[in-house]
């Protein structure tokens, strides 16, 4: 499966192994403006995106905790706003489209 991260006017689409989540892959493949300061423990709100295009009604509901810590992002929530440490690579999200939060501290 692919994900696609938008990041300024630049987007980057990256293969994904299943299992990952939407940071740790940002990570290994260099994808720039998150943070994830906590380490992928919704703790932190550095790893925040906008999920922008693709199969978005197949994503997860927002959790509790990351609901919680996406009342503390840096750039402003808006109702596409997710932790993207807690968004696991599943075969069903193929094609998702995110941007990256401008501002994650
Ligand atoms: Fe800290 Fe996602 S990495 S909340």
């Amino acid at each position: 499966p692919k994900i696609t991260y938008r990041v300024g006017g630049d987007s980057t689409t990256v293969d994904a192994a299943v299992g990952t989540s939407l940071m740790q892959l940002a990570l290994q493949n260099a994808v720039s403006g998150i943070v994830a300061e906590c380490g992928g423990n919704a703790m932190c709100a550095t790893c925040h995106v906008y999920v922008e295009d693709g199969p978005v009604d197949r994503l997860a509901d927002v959790g509790a905790a990351e609901d919680e810590m996406l009342d503390c992002t840096m750039s402003p929530r808006e109702p596409n706003s997710r932790l993207s440490c807690q968004i696991p690579m599943t075969d069903e999200i193929d094609g998702l489209v995110v941007r990256v939060a401008d501002e994650q501290h």
